[in-house]
């Protein structure tokens, strides 16, 4: 019989991608959708049209305040797996809207175990934990065993998060399964996190659409992965044996400044010539530096990242000039207004 998972943060960037695995592996994959007054399922439609037909993909409303929404969609469904991604995600915003993050990030993820806690049936449960949690004050390679130091409400709430879920793991056996994962990227990537800021920048630069690129701090370092092979992680971890934290990341850090050269080469351009930087940009509290220690993931899930950090910009890259050229031709048939720089 068919294994049946629900996710939270479907229409995320990770939603798709996990969508797209587990329907794939013959899941049937049932997931959450806030209401907004513009469409939010762009990411997921082609899955949408692809196998909703055939009943393997079903939306629901939902949103993590709403607990008791979300409990009686897990009586209902009865899911084998819970898949927790939604998240107000950006660190920057979460400055901004420090209660609905924090709210969000807290009260969602322990309404779900609570569920889980008191289900008929042993259902897994992941928790989208983040690099974020260690605070990355310097180059040393980070692990599962290393401290945590958030410096934002959203850091702080993913490491409530990620220990109520050890708690429930430790104290009702729930198996909860806490994924640290390192930034990981794609064309899905909202487009307000740097590094789909970039590219879609250096797409509407190279077809005339936009003049400049404004950032702030150009020093920070990541360990960049792409979303396709995180993913896969998440499925092995929830997949293994026994419940544990595990960090996925690439092992290797680059600045957004390596960022910006290698994208605007593959254009045949210099990117000092495009971006400037604002104070708009820069973070009350910086992390500065995140480097990951996969170890223990390559040792016992035997989970690697398939993607260098080159090939991850290129593909990113190569599809935002896709997009921008698609743009270009929607504005000169006056289908579009244009943009001359977003203001994100
Ligand atoms: P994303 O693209 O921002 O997607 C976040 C998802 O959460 C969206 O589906 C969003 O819905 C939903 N959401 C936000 N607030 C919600 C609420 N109150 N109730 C229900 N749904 C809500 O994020 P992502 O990159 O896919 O990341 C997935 C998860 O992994 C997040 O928890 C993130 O914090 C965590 N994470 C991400 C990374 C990374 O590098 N990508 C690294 C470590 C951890 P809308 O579409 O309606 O906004
Ligand atoms: N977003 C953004 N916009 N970041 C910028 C900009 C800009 O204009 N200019 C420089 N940066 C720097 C940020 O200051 C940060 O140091 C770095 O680029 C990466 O920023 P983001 O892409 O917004 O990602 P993040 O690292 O803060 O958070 C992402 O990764 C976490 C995992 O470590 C998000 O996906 C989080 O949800 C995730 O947990």
């Amino acid at each position: 019989m068919s294994k049946v998972a629900l996710i939270t943060g479907i229409t995320g960037q990770d939603g798709y991608y996990l969508t797209k695995l587990l329907l794939e592996k013959k899941y049937v994959v049932h997931g959450t959708v806030r209401r907004s007054s513009t469409i939010n399922t762009q990411r997921i439609d082609p899955l949408i049209s692809k196998y909703k037909s055939n009943e393997n993909l079903t939306l629901h409303y939902s949103d993590l305040l709403d607990p008791s929404s979300l409990n009686q969609l897990i009586q209902k469904i009865q899911p084998d797996e819970i898949y927790n991604l939604a998240a107000q995600s950006h660190v920057a915003v979460s400055f901004k809207n420090p209660v609905f993050s924090t709210q969000t990030g807290t009260l969602g993820p322990l309404s779900i175990l609570e569920a889980v806690k008191n289900a008929d049936k042993d259902i897994k449960y992941y928790q989208a934990s983040s690099s974020e949690m260690f605070g990355g004050i310097d180059s040393q390679q980070l692990n599962e065993n290393s401290k945590f130091i958030p410096k934002s409400p959203y850091a702080a709430s993913k490491v409530f998060a990620h220990q109520i879920t050890t708690i429930y793991r430790e104290s009702y056996g729930v198996f909860g399964v806490n994924g640290i994962l390192f930034n990981h990227e794609s064309p899905h990537r909202g487009e307000t996190f740097v590094t789909r800021k970039i590219t879609r920048a250096i797409g509407r630069i190279k077809f005339g659409l936009q003049s400049k690129l404004t950032l702030g701090n150009l020093d920070a370092y990541r360990d960049w992965g792409f979303a396709g092979d995180y993913v896969k992680g998440m499925w092995m971890m929830m997949n293994h044996k026994t419940p544990s934290d595990w960090v996925l990341a690439t092992g290797e850090s680059h600045s957004v400044r390596e960022f910006l050269e290698i994208g605007f080469k593959e254009v045949g351009l210099n990117y000092e010539d495009y971006v400037v930087t604002s104070e708009k940009y820069f973070r009350p509290n910086e992390v500065n530096h995140l480097l990951g220690d996969p170890s223990k993931a390559k040792q016992y899930l035997g989970w690697e990242p398939e993607t260098s950090f080159q090939e991850l910009v290129k593909l990113m890259v190569q599809s935002d000039l896709k997009l921008a050229e698609r743009e270009k031709t929607l504005i000169e048939n006056n289908l579009l207004d244009p943009t001359w720089e977003y203001s994100t």
